[in-house]
């Protein structure tokens, strides 16, 4: 067997390595998993096909795999209450793509949150599948921010999408699943709720659960749960019941089938070929992590670090988008320092904290360098930081902020950050 090392791609993830240990890693859409959900993802499962599901396979020797996608589901069922899981999306998008192809013909009106106030690009954005195959129709924010519910419920009844997708990437408050399935089901649409940002504050029980209220829950497992990238497409309710509202709603197809039945179809063979059994795997071990009391304690302080580290910042004259946040999650407007989003992300990343530039609602610049920028706690709470060093965070990115041309404080505060972090450790054991 050919075992020789690529120093230069181990000199690279050494280099990576160092970077996710050094700096303040802010990114609201990253994390560390832990080494437990790491060892498994590099493990022996990599070699194995199995095209199909558990106990319908395509090919032999699925026995342990099987054993394995079975314990994910299991895992995902209790830790969310849902009555159905299919684990094998590659990722966030193609478990959305899967819902789509589930439910919709290419033509169908859909309707999501537009990219530009908060929604991902999967919801129905023009340049995305999602916005060329289907007639996309997108909702914003009111003019504070906020999910405007009456306007959604307006467009709703006028537009009649056979599909809504709810759920964002950039949305720093509270979402009403409630009201929303009230507003779809009023008008016999489907409500899928993508919880990708938020996955984990629903399994710490911070964040209200869309189950029992959406139809279809999709989400990624890389956020804030704390897992390997992969996704999972969840369903609650009856699953030997084939809904009256399938017949209705997607009589194009044949009837008789359920909602978690078109999930799966749609996934393999829909979409997909053999499942990644070692990222199913990583799923399985952080599923099982995020059952934890530690995970909710986890899932609290994720939101106790965002709330004050909005708070000083808000206090430092920065203009936080809605006046603060409920998640794990800011949206800023570094407007007031006269900046722009790409340089306040360019400036901050000099002084190794990590942060995206982001559109702001009713953004008057481009998408490609516009007014804000998008934080998060969920990675340095995973390192252990907690409010007191949020505090100091907060003045770190004020003194970058304020003085993004000058090269020697960008120094000094990176020095700073490097000195807060080696007192937070991760992966002390791991060297490649
Ligand atoms: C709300 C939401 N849905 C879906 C995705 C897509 O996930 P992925 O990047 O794994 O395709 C993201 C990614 O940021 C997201 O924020």
């Amino acid at each position: 067997m050919i075992n020789k090392k690529d120093k230069k791609l181990l000199e690279l993830v050494n280099k990576e390595l160092t970077r996710q240990q050094d700096g303040f890693e802010m990114i609201a859409s990253e994390n560390y998993v832990s080494e437990n959900v790491l060892r498994v993802m590099g493990s022996i499962l990599t070699n194995k096909y199995s095209e199909g599901y558990p106990g319908k396979r395509y090919y032999g020797g699925n026995e342990y795999i099987d054993e394995i996608e079975n314990l994910a589901k299991d895992y995902a069922k209790k830790l969310f209450g849902v009555t159905h899981v299919n684990v094998q999306p590659y990722s966030g998008s193609p478990a959305n793509q899967a819902v789509y192809f589930a439910l919709c013909k290419p033509g169908d009106k859909v309707m999501g949150m537009n990219l530009l106030y908060g929604g991902h690009l999967t919801h129905g954005w023009k340049v995305n599948f999602s916005g060329k195959y289907y007639q996309s129709i997108q909702y914003t924010t009111d003019e504070n921010g906020f999910l405007d519910y009456n306007a959604i419920e307006e467009m709703v009844k006028k537009e009649k999408p056979k599909l809504i997708f709810v759920g964002a990437t950039a949305y720093s408050r509270i979402i009403n699943f409630e009201k929303l399935a009230e507003i779809a089901h009023d008008s016999n649409a489907f409500l899928v709720a993508d919880i990708a940002h938020i996955a984990g504050l629903v399994a710490g029980g911070v964040h209200p659960s869309p189950v029992g209220h959406a139809d279809v829950i999709t989400t990624t497992t890389h956020k804030t749960l704390r897992g390997p990238r992969g996704a999972m497409i969840m369903c609650s309710g009856d699953e030997s019941n084939p809904t009256q509202k399938i017949d209705s709603v997607i009589g194009w197809r044949e009837s008789k089938q359920n909602i978690p039945t078109l999930i799966d179809r749609a996934v393999f063979p829909g979409l997909q070929g053999g499942p990644h059994n070692h990222i199913t795997a990583g799923i399985t071990q952080a599923l099982f992590e995020a059952d934890t009391e530690e995970f909710k304690e986890y899932a609290k302080q994720i939101v106790k670090n965002a709330s004050v580290l909005s708070q000083e910042l808000s206090n430092n004259g920065l203009r936080i988008i809605t006046g603060g946040t409920d998640n794990h999650l800011i949206l800023i407007d570094v407007g007031p320092f006269n900046i722009t989003g790409s340089q306040a992300e360019k400036s901050l990343e000099k002084a190794l904290i990590t942060v995206n530039k982001n559109a702001i609602p009713f953004d008057t610049r481009s998408p490609f360098d516009p007014s804000g920028i998008r934080i998060g706690t969920p990675a340095l709470t995973t390192r252990g930081m907690k409010v007191c060093e949020m505090t100091q965070i907060a003045q770190l990115i004020v003194r970058v902020l304020k003085n993004y041309n000058d090269e020697k404080i960008l120094e000094s505060v990176k020095s700073e950050v490097k000195k807060i972090c080696k007192k937070f450790p991760i992966y002390k054991k791991i060297k490649y």
